[in-house]
């Protein structure tokens, strides 16, 4: 809390009689926020001061913006730039670029494989290079802010004739240099997934020798591992690897523990995360379900357990369906029928809860959402998980206390990925803020009704734009493009929380 005496008397934006939760995990406190253009300036008792606009918050929480650490929503900032799955939630910024797929570099007349062309829906062509991409959006700015990776996957599908092979040095080193210029344009990290098609066959060296042009900016290494099953264990320690041979700080993208032979696993894997943790700087994300959602597989491991159809290019009319009764139905088994239904993407039940909860209250894990932003019947995580956690898992469950909560989804997130003067409730700091009720804040979207918006968040700020009140968005988009800054990075190379 600051003093107040050398603040302004008048406020362009004055929230009252709220109970501020700062986002760093310190007890929430009783104190009015005032906004000055898209800065905090004043967080104190404020009585007497006056505002061009006030809101009450008698009652309610008043927190930083959610910053969602894992996102698919590259092209959403820019064809649904209002983004109300994400504001509704009370998210104000995204992290974009994740699991090896980001929306530039690419060319116009290429044909992207699978899982890269789900996101690929551009409203104003393709961008050749990342530079272009930012531009793209700090001209046409979304609801939210913007921190974006570039892809490695992407980079590959860019640079390489044929994918199912290791790159060559000739390939790598123009792949070197896409990276070299997303890093001066103001990417924050590169992606993996090399769990997917596209980089399967990238060994551990090719990565690290696309990535070398991170090292000397300390920028991130976040990947969606090759695997989150049988060998979890060694895709983690790939992952620290590469963190070691680059000396950059890691992020392992939303952390589970796949196929019920291997529930139970997150008591092995979570210890051995934070033991690496004392020697290198590694960050986790998680989304709060059970069931994970990505392009239509045909592979035994991933058809074993339930499976609901999202979207499906052949055949809309099985959006939302099962794919066993789709399989009955045209006589046929499971993996024909999911070869008939692709190109599109499907929802996997294959994660156990104690896992999830397990994962959910380590104290390092970030929530992100993993939404993806397409089709008629997406994973419910794209418009529910902030306030699931929020609701179901802090409130409902007791995981964790709504501080830790907060934490997880602010400060945490802003401290992992270099977002600075965000991610925290402080004077100075980006007017980025979220009102709501913590007595009745929870998700509304289910499997069944995906896109129902959450309940309990009342007012959404992003940089001094309140964005979303009572239920609806206010139409402003003044979601700002955070780039890379080197001080602030430079800063991560010691995990503070994990010595
Ligand atoms: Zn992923
Ligand atoms: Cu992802």
């Amino acid at each position: 809390m600051s003093d107040t005496t050398s603040s302004p008397t008048h406020y362009d934006l004055l929230i009252r009689g709220g109970t501020v939760i700062d986002g760093s995990k310190a007890p929430r406190f009783a104190a009015d926020v005032g906004i000055v253009g898209d800065r905090i300036v004043a967080i104190g008792t404020l009585a007497g001061h006056t505002a061009a606009r006030t809101i009450d918050a008698t009652g309610r929480i008043v927190a930083p913006g959610f910053i969602d650490s894992h996102t698919h929503d590259d092209q959403a900032v820019l064809s649904q730039a209002t983004m109300p799955f994400k504001v509704s939630q009370g998210v104000t910024t995204v992290v974009a670029g994740n699991c090896g797929i980001s929306a530039a570099p690419l060319r116009e007349d290429m044909d992207l494989p699978m899982p890269l062309s789900l996101i690929d829906t551009p409203p104003k062509g393709r961008f050749t290079t990342f530079r272009a991409y930012l531009d793209a959006l700090r001209a046409t700015p979304s609801s939210v802010n913007v921190a974006a990776m570039v892809g490695h996957s992407t980079l590959r599908a860019v640079t390489m004739q044929d994918l199912d092979r290791v790159a060559n040095d000739e390939e790598i080193a123009a792949m070197q240099a896409l990276v070299e210029e997303a890093m001066q344009a103001g990417a924050i990290g590169l992606s993996t997934g090399t769990f997917y098609p596209p980089a399967v066959k990238a060994t551990t060296e090719e990565i690290i020798e696309v990535c070398r042009p991170l090292s000397a900016r300390k920028a991130l290494y976040v990947t969606h591992m090759r695997d989150e099953a049988e060998k979890v264990m060694d895709s983690l320690e790939e992952t620290f690897h590469i963190g070691r041979a680059l000396d950059v700080p890691v992020v392992v993208s939303h952390h589970k523990v796949q196929r019920e032979p291997n529930f139970g696993k997150t008591r092995v894997t979570l210890p051995f995360i934070r033991d690496a943790m004392k020697h290198q700087c590694i960050g986790l994300d998680c989304y709060p379900y059970t069931a994970g959602s990505t392009m239509i597989r045909t592979d035994r491991g991933m058809l074993d357990g339930r499976v609901l159809i999202a979207g499906s290019e052949p055949h809309p009319e099985c959006a939302g369906r099962d794919l066993a009764d789709i399989a009955r139905e045209w006589g046929v088994d499971k993996e024909e029928a999911a070869r008939r239904l692709q190109p599109g993407s499907a929802i996997y039940f294959q994660m156990d809860e104690d896992d999830v909860q397990r994962i959910l209250a380590f104290d390092e894990t970030m929530i992100g959402s993993d939404g993806i932003p397409v089709g008629e019947k997406p994973h419910p995580r794209l418009w529910g998980t902030f306030p699931r956690v929020l609701g179901h898992y802090s409130r409902d469950v007791g995981l964790f206390p709504l501080e830790t909560a907060v934490w997880k989804m602010t400060g945490l997130t802003a401290r992992n990925f270099g977002l600075h003067e965000r991610g925290i409730l402080r004077v100075g700091n980006h007017a980025d803020i979220v009102v709501f009720d913590a007595g009745t804040v929870r998700d509304a979207a289910t499997y069944d009704e995906p896109t129902r918006p959450a309940e309990g968040i009342d007012t959404v700020i992003v940089n001094g734009a309140v964005t979303w009140a009572n239920s609806g968005h206010s139409g402003a988009r003044n979601g700002q493009v955070i780039t890379r800054t080197q001080a602030k990075m430079t800063q991560l190379s010691k995990n503070p929380t994990a010595a």
